[in-house]
């Protein structure tokens, strides 16, 4: 029996700021941004969506396919956690009508932990191959205004079904761990944006994939020459091109500089007009990649490099199940991203600083997202979501 992701779907905003509209107004070339770092567009949530609306948004096809009945488990990852207590999933468990015998937990570590849900979901499966478990990755990417990050922000969420004898991809059971006490980016929790040593984080991920790939190498009888192409955790396009760069030079491989960018290209796709998606930003990176592949994937073989700040990493494989192209929700994921509406430099930064209420007051949020699901109201410090 093989165990691994049947079905997978992802959502993000109804609003994006071009890059080029950043650059202008800080009076540098649009190509820092559109070559330089790899991104054109970022996500920019409304004021009445959050990590919940837009995970519940992201597993709705889901649910509609599979109904609630054999869903064991709901597991949210998300370092962008509205409540210090209770868990994001137990809301997207009522906004799916999921069933209350279903377990919810919320996961941390930075962008890595819905890795760590999805290898805790494959042993869940196991166990119980009758069961399905949903795993839901959902973040807003947030840096100070004027700070080299900011052209990395970005949001959306992704879900996945975890089942046994998956109808796309097969995660096998052999795993490269690294981590190590860094302080690269880290968020107190009383700041609304990360803090970040930019030019250190992308080392310590180049250090940390480098360490993941040995890890790996020990356990599995798989090869660089074994992959046809690799997925990466995403803050950026450009660092996913660098980080396979660096493993192909590691692993000696004669590839040219086209081969090792044709091994990485269609996972990038809606990374680069999305931005960064913490937690969901590397699986985002494999729907891209399974819905834009030049080629027919079936059989093949994928690497994924998964990259938590602080810092957690971990290197496994997969294999891409044949008749894989019928399982996926291609179209309404085009017309979600060509639907999207190009905010102004002013909009972008009333939606950035749009009041995260905190007196206990009832405050409504203004109708705002195109999504199913949303924030209406916070009131006695209580979060209010409906079904649109
Ligand atoms: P920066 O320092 O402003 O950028 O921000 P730069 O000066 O290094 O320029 C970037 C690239 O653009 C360079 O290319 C320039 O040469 C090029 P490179 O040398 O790297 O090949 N460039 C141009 N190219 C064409 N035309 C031009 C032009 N000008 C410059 N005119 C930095 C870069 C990464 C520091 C910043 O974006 C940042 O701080 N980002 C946030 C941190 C981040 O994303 N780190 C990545 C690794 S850590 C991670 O992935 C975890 C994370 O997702 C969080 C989590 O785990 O939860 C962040």
């Amino acid at each position: 029996m093989s165990v691994g992701i049947d079905e997978i779907s992802f959502y993000t905003s109804n609003y994006f700021l071009d890059l080029r509209t950043l650059a202008e107004v800080q009076q540098i070339e649009s190509e820092k941004y559109y070559q330089g770092i790899g991104q054109e567009k970022m996500s920019m949530a409304a004021p009445d969506e959050d990590v919940v609306t837009m995970a519940a948004n992201a597993a709705r096809p889901l649910i509609e396919r599979v109904g609630t009945d054999s869903i064991s488990t709901l597991m949210f990852a998300t370092e962008t956690g509205v409540d210090q207590s209770k868990a994001a999933g137990v809301y997207v468990h009522r906004l799916l009508g999921l069933t209350s015998n279903c377990r919810v937990v919320e996961l941390k570590q930075a962008c890595y932990s819905a890795t760590a849900a999805i290898q805790m979901a494959c042993a869940l499966v196991a166990r119980q191959p009758e069961k399905k478990v949903l795993v839901v990755a959902s973040d807003i990417a947030r840096y100070d205004l004027d700070t080299s990050g900011e052209a990395t922000q970005g949001c959306g969420a992704v879900a996945m079904l975890i089942t046994a004898n998956p109808r796309l991809v097969e995660i096998d059971a052999e795993v490269g761990n690294y981590t190590e006490d860094v302080m690269d980016f880290w968020r107190p929790n009383y700041r609304s944006t990360a803090i970040v040593d930019g030019k250190y984080s992308t080392k310590i991920y180049l250090k940390s994939l480098k360490k993941a790939w040995e890890s790996f190498s020990e356990v599995s009888a798989l090869a660089f020459d074994d992959f046809s192409h690799f997925c990466y955790h995403l803050p950026f396009s450009r660092m996913a091109e660098k980080a396979h760069k660096h493993l192909s030079k590691l692993n000696k491989a004669g590839l040219s500089l086209e081969q090792i960018e044709n091994q990485v290209e269609d996972t990038l796709h809606y990374n680069r007009i999305i931005g960064n998606s913490y937690t969901a930003s590397m699986y985002i990176g494999l729907v891209s990649l399974l819905e834009n592949g030049k080629k027919d994937l079936a059989g093949n073989k994928v690497g994924f490099f998964s990259y938590g700040s602080g810092c957690v990493a971990e290197f496994f494989s997969g294999t891409v199940v044949p008749g894989y192209e019928k399982c996926l929700h291609t179209l309404s994921h085009r017309n979600m991203l060509e639907a999207r509406q190009e905010v102004s430099y002013d909009e972008y930064l009333n939606l950035y600083r749009h009041p995260d209420p905190r007196d206990g007051e009832h405050h409504d949020m203004p109708t705002s997202t195109q999504g199913r699901y949303r924030l209406a109201a916070i009131s006695g410090h209580k979060r209010e979501y409906v079904i649109c």
